[in-house]
């Protein structure tokens, strides 16, 4: 690889992207490629920590398919860019363990993203493997030794996690890993279509990536606006008004949007103009997207080779890091000093 920077990120492969993972984390994906060198990792191993069913691996190749076909969709450029499979690089599990004797179980407690997760798998009881969660993600970000790390909000704990493994690592065993940042999107969380404080496919209040033009409208008229407003001629919120968030992050037109954002304060228009306006604005914004799409579906195999390339490219890469990891903590020597002591004495006992 290059002397750029590194960047390192990535999605668990649980189905279609949405367009709150576009102004979370794929938008900055897209302006920083040429900027850095871009590492693109798709984090099956991280799904098991809440989905181990064997239906749910089974479903990985095709969704890890999807959730490629999304990121090139969004102008992610396959020629750019690294796109791996986790679980096809075992060196991840080794750096993993090796972090793992770095941190305390009670700083895994105490954060509220794996709580969170525990909560919506409801798991009543933290698996270890979930406790674990932000140390494997430290394991993909340090692999690569990455330095920055776009990600959504929910995972801005983790990256804080990483930086001090790396700092730990760096000060036991000597200076092997950059300290990565973390870089949060303009909109950290996007709120559901329901007003949720998530996107997430299991409260289906999302809007796909890849969803068609009349799946986007029907979503749009089912958003949830002001509860207080009975009628078009109540004046309503807009701060914190899904509709009006969605405006925000998709509508170029702001001239629109703050002539709109008036007359909804004013009690002069009807959520249903709002919202297909909205609607218009989301179709304008996936309209290239959906192009680009059909484009790379059309070309068979075309994201398995890209898979099937950045995860050798990734393995090579791997193999270094664990090379310098083992060699700075001492483990080669052990390996060293036994064989030399073992060929040395079957030689002696030969002669
Ligand atoms: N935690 C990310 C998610 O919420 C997925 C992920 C795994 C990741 N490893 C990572 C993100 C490394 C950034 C860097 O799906």
């Amino acid at each position: 690889m290059n002397d750029k920077k590194r960047i390192l990120t990535g999605d668990r492969p649980t189905g279609r992207l949405h367009v709150g993972h576009y102004v979370g984390s794929i938008q900055n994906r897209v302006r920083l490629q040429d900027e850095y060198e871009t590492i693109l990792l798709i984090a099956d191993l991280h799904m098991l920590t809440t989905k181990p069913e064997k239906e749910h691996i089974e479903a990985v190749t095709d969704n890890a398919r999807q959730m490629v076909y999304d990121s090139l969709a969004c102008g992610i450029d396959p020629d750019k860019c690294t796109i791996y499979l986790q679980s096809a690089v075992p060196e991840t599990h080794e750096l993993n363990l090796y972090l793992e004797m770095l941190v305390t179980v009670p700083r895994l407690q105490r954060l509220p993203s794996l709580k969170e997760m525990a909560r919506s798998a409801h798991l009543n009881e933290m698996p270890f493997g979930l406790l674990g969660y932000p140390v494997l993600q430290s394991a993909d970000i340090l692999l690569p030794r990455a330095h920055l790390v776009p990600v959504g909000k929910d995972n801005v704990a983790h990256v804080e996690l990483t930086r001090e493994l790396a700092r730990r690592f760096n000060n036991l065993y000597g200076e092997v890993f950059p300290i990565p940042d973390f870089m949060m999107g303009e909109i950290a969380t996007l709120v559901g279509t329901d007003g949720q404080a998530k996107m997430s496919k299991s409260l289906d209040n999302v809007i796909l990536l890849s969803d068609d033009a009349k799946t986007v409208e029907k979503r749009v008229r089912g958003m949830f606006t002001d509860p207080n407003r009975v009628s078009a001629d109540v004046p309503g919120t807009v701060e914190g008004n899904p509709v009006f968030i969605y405006h925000d992050a998709f509508n170029p037109n702001t001239a629109e949007v703050n002539d709109l954002k008036a007359r909804y304060r004013a009690g002069s228009v009807g959520d249903v103009e709002v919202k297909q306006k909205l609607a218009a604005a989301l179709n304008a914004f996936l309209d290239p997207i959906r192009e680009r799409r059909a484009t790379y579906e059309s070309r068979k195999g075309y994201v398995d080779e890209i898979l099937y390339e950045g995860t050798l490219k990734m393995r090579d890469e791997a193999k270094q890091t664990i090379y310098a990891v083992r060699k700075a903590m001492g483990l080669t020597g052990i390996w060293n000093k036994i064989s030399r002591k073992a060929e040395e004495a079957r030689k002696k006992r030969a002669t």
